[in-house]
């Protein structure tokens, strides 16, 4: 009989089910969409219950459309949109409130009061590897203590919980009040503010600052070991889950940069781009983050230095819905080529604040260098070249941390079936872009981690011998031309600067 490991990918606008065989290979794949709640500006919010109804709905369809049943799946891996944080009731498994999304930026008065009390913007970043910025989940706990009626006493009664997306549905998925287990891994612990990057546990000193009682806080494991089995009514029924790893860290996974030195850059709502540093710590001085990349069972602690950026996919996401301008992404590509160049306009897209490599909580978006020449084909190529420009500035800083100039950049995610994007990045970082041949290198990490738990697959070099190229574009651009053009985004960026007093 045929086995096959499932990974669930609880994304920032979707979720998804997907099945692979031994060789990586998607078999079926089923998708639902969730609905993002704006309530007000630089606020993101998700409906948790709606959430878990999706996965619930994904998890049966994709079992439904490659013909399997639980019996077949040997392990179940969950992969996650980091941070994104919800707070919830243990005995009746409701939401105190919905979850607060990554992008959210609603914390920027409790982070500056943070900073206040020493040490500024770098206070936690010797522990936890991360400056204090809106995106990370601590501050977003203390908010919903500080705001949500009846919340700090429930929670100091031990009656809260809190978790990202992966403990939330590992916890329904395991049996919810009934028993469901409250865990998480390192690489979502690590995103929190609240983890200690050495030991891996929470840290009490920094939980004590936000006022998040250690009791709503869940378990830390690896990020791959069998911690329960899916509850008696559930679609997988039965079958163990495995592997809980934070998006970006399974897609790194999944791309097979599991060696010192390779690294990844994934094209979603946001990019992010991660670069394995072994089992050592490397500290950013160029407004990098420091993070867990992964830990399989008892292996020692892999890290990654890693390059956020907020807004990219949900730009081209933003000029479909917000303007219209486009009917759906795949248009955008199009539109971009009605045109050659970007008529001197420049996109920075500050929706969240800047986060890497700058950190600016204060940075709203702007289009810059506009004249009466410029029409929408020159806005498509802005919007997709933000992309490019963006993820040249994180990998600048990483090249200057590591001090080993990165050669080729391994990439996956949504939005590398643009071939102008692609080979615009190619031409603006100077070095190939590769793309893999299984470009959904998330789920397939998560699955990973789930099937080496289990013994379907026996060791990271299948990972490695599964990992094959599909295309890659090589730089085109003359220097001048690329210098030209990054100057003017870096001129383009200081003006997003000071916009929130
Ligand atoms: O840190 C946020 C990141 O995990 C979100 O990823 O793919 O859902 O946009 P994605």
């Amino acid at each position: 009989m045929t086995s096959y490991v499932a990974a669930i990918d609880q994304g920032t606008t979707s979720t998804r089910m997907m099945i692979f065989d031994h060789s990586g290979r998607v078999v079926a794949v089923d998708q639902k969409e969730h609905e993002q709640i704006f309530p007000q500006a630089g606020w993101v919010e998700h409906n948790a219950e709606e959430i878990w109804e999706n996965t619930r709905a994904v998890t049966a369809g994709a079992l439904a459309k490659a013909d399997l049943q639980a019996g077949d799946i040997v392990a179940v891996g969950i992969t996650n949109q980091r941070e994104t944080t919800l707070v919830w009731d243990r005995k009746t498994g409701k939401p105190v409130y919905n979850a607060i999304v990554w992008q959210d930026t609603r914390t920027d008065r409790i982070v500056d009061e943070l900073g206040n009390l020493g040490g500024g913007q770098e206070r936690y970043r010797p522990k936890t590897g991360l400056p204090l910025a809106t995106y990370f989940s601590g501050p977003k706990v203390k908010w919903i203590l500080d705001n949500v009626d009846g919340a700090r006493a429930r929670a100091e009664a031990g009656d809260l919980l809190f978790g990202n997306m992966d403990t939330w549905l590992v916890w329904n998925m395991t049996g919810g009040p009934d028993g469901g287990v409250h865990i998480t891994d390192p690489t979502n612990a690590s995103r929190t503010l609240l983890m200690d990057l050495d030991t891996l546990s929470w840290d009490a000193d920094i939980a004590g600052d936000m006022g998040v009682p250690l009791s709503m806080l869940p378990e830390i494991r690896s990020s791959s070991e069998e911690y329960g089995k899916v509850r008696p009514r559930g679609a997988l029924s039965g079958v163990p889950i495995a592997g809980i790893l934070g998006d970006q860290q399974a897609a790194t996974f999944g791309q097979a940069c599991l060696s010192p030195g390779e690294a990844k850059n994934t094209y979603g709502t946001g990019n992010f781009v991660l670069l394995n540093t072994g089992t050592e710590k490397v500290m950013s001085e160029n407004g990098l983050l420091t993070t867990v990349c992964y830990k399989i069972g008892s292996n020692d602690t892999v890290y990654a230095l890693e390059g956020s950026i907020a807004v990219t996919g949900s730009l081209v996401q933003w000029l479909r819905d917000n303007l219209g301008i486009i009917r759906n992404a795949a248009e955008i590509e199009s539109l971009a080529r009605s045109v050659d160049d970007n008529g001197g306009a420049y996109f920075v897209p500050a929706f969240s604040g800047l986060f890497a490599p700058y950190w600016r909580s204060d940075a709203r978006g702007v289009i810059a260098g506009l004249t009466r020449y410029v029409n929408k084909g020159h806005l498509a190529r802005a919007v997709l070249e933000a992309t490019a420009f963006q993820t040249r500035e994180v990998i600048e800083a990483m090249n200057a941390d590591s001090g080993v100039p990165l050669k080729s950049l391994k990439v996956d995610g949504g939005m590398v079936v643009n071939e102008l994007l692609m080979q615009f990045q190619a031409d603006i970082l100077d070095v190939p872009v590769i793309r893999p041949v299984v470009p959904e290198t998330t789920a397939l990490g998560a699955a990973y981690a789930a099937g080496l738990a289990t013994g379907f697959w026996k060791s990271e070099d299948d990972i490695r011998n599964n990992w094959a190229q599909d295309k890659e574009w090589t730089p085109s651009m003359e220097a001048k031309q690329r210098d030209e053009q990054y100057r003017n985004w870096k001129k383009a960026v200081t003006k997003t600067f000071d916009w929130v007093e």
